[in-house]
């Protein structure tokens, strides 16, 4: 695996497929993994509130071993109070590895550039690749199986959406996008993900009518309508988006038994209605979980074997 995860675009299939073979290994046995990373220490520069992100990252390195320093932009504030490269630089002195949450993605890109160590993407506008990788293991680890199987992303073509292009088409998981006119996945990453997808065998299509994009669909994933650093926009995109609520009425043109996955914070009455987030179809806190489990094989990947 590459020194960083700054995206799953520059992730192998196999490198995907082995942090999901070491996920489960580590779900089964935790106490083999209690050591592997002491004496080590991950520093986590957040620009940006966070839940899960923060606490599956702090609480992940305690159980491998390890320590972590929580920053938030009161102590770095990145290129205002110091530029990315001197915090690239300083930070490697001290820690094994950086997970950063950010605005433009071209922060973890220069951060990645001047670190020593290794940097993890914990949220860009663009991507968020740890996320991505959480979400097809857990649709793996709840239907048993990839190939042939549909999750389909209705909403915001956003960061979350354009890490699970990339994941999907990787994995060999077909992906229907419904958006708005205007709010589709970007257009780079929709094109690459379909070339990734025709090596895979998995189909990547896009819907406006998300009655459609849900036809036949194993999973329905969703986001919020407004993400972070969009809250101007946030009365404008309730408009927008409207018609793109994962309720009863969608999921009654799904499969039965389709999953429903929400990378959370949900903004429940918006985007999901509160029946099915607490309904027997929802894994949404399976799905959180899994963020933990999956970024501890990351962790053990990056900072624990020799390069
Ligand atoms: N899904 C996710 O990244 O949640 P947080 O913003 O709470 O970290
Ligand atoms: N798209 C959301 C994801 C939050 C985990 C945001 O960027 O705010």
């Amino acid at each position: 695996m590459k020194k960083d995860l700054i995206s799953v675009a520059y992730l192998t299939d196999k490198d995907i497929f082995d942090i999901f073979s070491l996920t489960d290994k580590l779900k089964k046995n935790k106490t083999k993994y209690s050591k592997v990373l002491a004496g080590k220490t991950l520093a986590l520069i957040f620009q940006k509130p966070s839940n899960r992100t923060r606490v599956s990252f702090e609480v992940g390195m305690h159980q491998l071993g390890g320590d972590s320093v929580y920053l938030s932009s009161q102590e770095i504030n990145l290129g205002v109070r110091e530029s990315i490269e001197d915090v690239a630089k300083t930070l490697s002195r001290y820690v094994d590895g950086i997970v950063l949450r950010t605005f433009a993605h071209q922060n973890v890109v220069e951060l990645a550039k001047y670190a020593t160590v290794p940097v993890i993407n914990g949220l860009s506008d663009f991507s968020h690749p740890c996320q991505a990788l959480a979400d097809v293991y857990t649709v793996k680890e709840k239907l048993k199986k990839l190939k042939g199987i549909t999750l389909a992303y209705v909403g915001d073509g956003n960061n979350v959406c354009n890490s699970l292009l990339y994941a999907c088409a990787k994995a060999g998981l077909n992906m229907n996008v419904a958006s708005p006119k205007g709010y589709e996945p970007d257009g780079g990453v929709f094109e690459g993900a379909k070339v990734l997808a025709a090596k895979s065998k998995a189909k990547i299509n896009l819907f406006k009518n998300p009655l459609e994009a849900v036809k036949g669909a194993d999973v329905i994933y969703t986001d919020v309508w407004t993400s972070m650093g969009q809250e101007k926009e946030a009365a404008k995109r309730k408009k927008v988006f409207k018609d793109y609520q994962i309720n009863k009425h969608l999921l009654s043109f799904a499969k039965k038994n389709v999953l429903v996955m929400h990378c959370l914070p949900a903004h429940r009455g918006e985007e999901i209605t509160d029946e099915v987030m607490d309904s027997k179809n929802s894994v949404v806190f399976d799905q959180a979980e899994n963020r933990m489990h999956v970024q501890k094989a990351v962790l053990i990947k990056l900072l624990g074997e020799k390069k």
